[in-house]
């Protein structure tokens, strides 16, 4: 069994996970839930400096070797893995140490880090001690949004035409999720634009306009900071494919003719399935483990996550240029 632990004891580390332990079908939502789900990995210990936390972290998830300092507990633990989920501003540091101390695997919390320079050393350091890291953008775990991805670059759906993606709160909380989905659906963009009604630099609407003129269109929804909308419609020739709920729900409905209005082409709206997105963060587990095992790159690796990071600055400057 490998060891892991955890950095940072916060919700997406393991407290969204409130009513683990009452759900008879047990799946993962949480890298806490990922390793107690993991048949690989053993999840040794945690550390935060926030006792509070740390107290309610180690008695949800039953945990005997706790931590104020993450240097202590990669001192002490000998870990094979560790989840980062400390800030972003702080991911560089923690990283570092992580690969000092010897772990074998990382599997960071997004966005890897808000600058270029800390994100190339990052991949130097992971690249020159063979650490295998896997960057959280979890629909990438999603099987049903795995599946979408192999039927557009089948072309099962037709050419891409459009996409429409929404968002609340940050660019880099939020849409960062949305932009990882489009680079993965679609490679990069060949321009990234900015809307000139962006008014806010941390809640920006933009566009990613690609070589055959299909763009995706990314709108942020200015409201109340607990409404989380990650949304995606996407219209390709002869089918419109829609994400909801942050990747829980998928339709996928055929453009059809109006059989009242002859001509026209129309949206057969289709219900919406559940996806199969409950066990991403134990997908993701085992794909670090079987990668570290095998020598092969993560499913969601640091290279993505610096093109990323790229478009997240070029975003920055248009709008300072768009403000001088
Ligand atoms: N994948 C997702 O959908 C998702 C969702 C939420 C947050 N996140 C990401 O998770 C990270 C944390 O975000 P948050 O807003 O939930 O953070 P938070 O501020 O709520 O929690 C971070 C925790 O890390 C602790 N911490 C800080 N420095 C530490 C250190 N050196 N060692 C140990 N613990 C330390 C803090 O005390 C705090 O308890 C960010 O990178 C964020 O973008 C991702």
């Amino acid at each position: 069994m490998l060891r892991a632990g955890i950095i940072g004891c916060n919700g997406v580390s393991g407290l969204y996970d409130q009513n683990f332990f009452e759900r008879k079908d047990k799946f993962s939502i949480t890298h806490a839930s990922g390793y107690f789900l993991s048949e690989s990995c053993n999840l040794v210990s945690v550390c935060d400096p926030d006792e509070d936390r740390l107290t309610k972290f180690r008695d949800f998830w039953k945990l005997q070797n706790v931590y104020s300092c993450h240097r202590e507990m990669l001192l002490n633990e000998k870990l094979d893995i560790v989840s980062i989920c400390v800030p972003t501003e702080n991911h560089y540091e923690v990283f570092c140490d992580a690969i000092n101390f010897g772990v074998k695997g990382i599997f960071c919390e997004k966005p890897l880090s808000l600058s270029q320079q800390e994100a190339n050393r990052m991949q130097e350091l992971a690249k020159k001690n063979n650490v295998k890291v896997s960057v959280n953008y979890f629909r990438r775990w999603n099987t049903s949004i795995n599946k979408l991805k192999s039927s557009i670059h089948e072309g099962e759906f037709g050419n891409f035409i459009k996409g429409i993606f929404k968002y609340t709160k940050t660019t880099s909380g939020n849409a960062c999720h949305l932009m990882d989905l489009a680079n993965w659906f679609f490679d990069e963009p060949t321009k990234i634009s900015l809307d000139a009604n962006s008014i806010d630099i941390d809640r920006l609407d933009f566009e990613f306009l690609y070589a055959d003129s299909s763009e995706i269109k990314f709108i942020n929804i200015p409201n109340d900071d607990s409404y989380i909308f990650i949304d995606c419609e996407l219209f390709f020739e002869s089918m419109h494919v829609s994400i909801s709920q942050r990747g829980q729900f998928i339709s996928i409905s055929p453009i059809g003719s109006d059989k009242i209005y002859d001509n026209f082409k129309i949206i057969d709206n289709q219900e919406p399935f559940e996806a199969d997105w409950k066990n991403a963060p134990l997908r993701a587990i085992n794909n670090l483990d079987q990668c570290i095992k095998s020598d092969l790159p993560c499913e969601s690796p640091i290279h993505d996550s610096i093109i990323l990071i790229k478009q997240l600055d070029k975003l920055k400057k248009l709008y300072m240029e768009q403000v001088k």
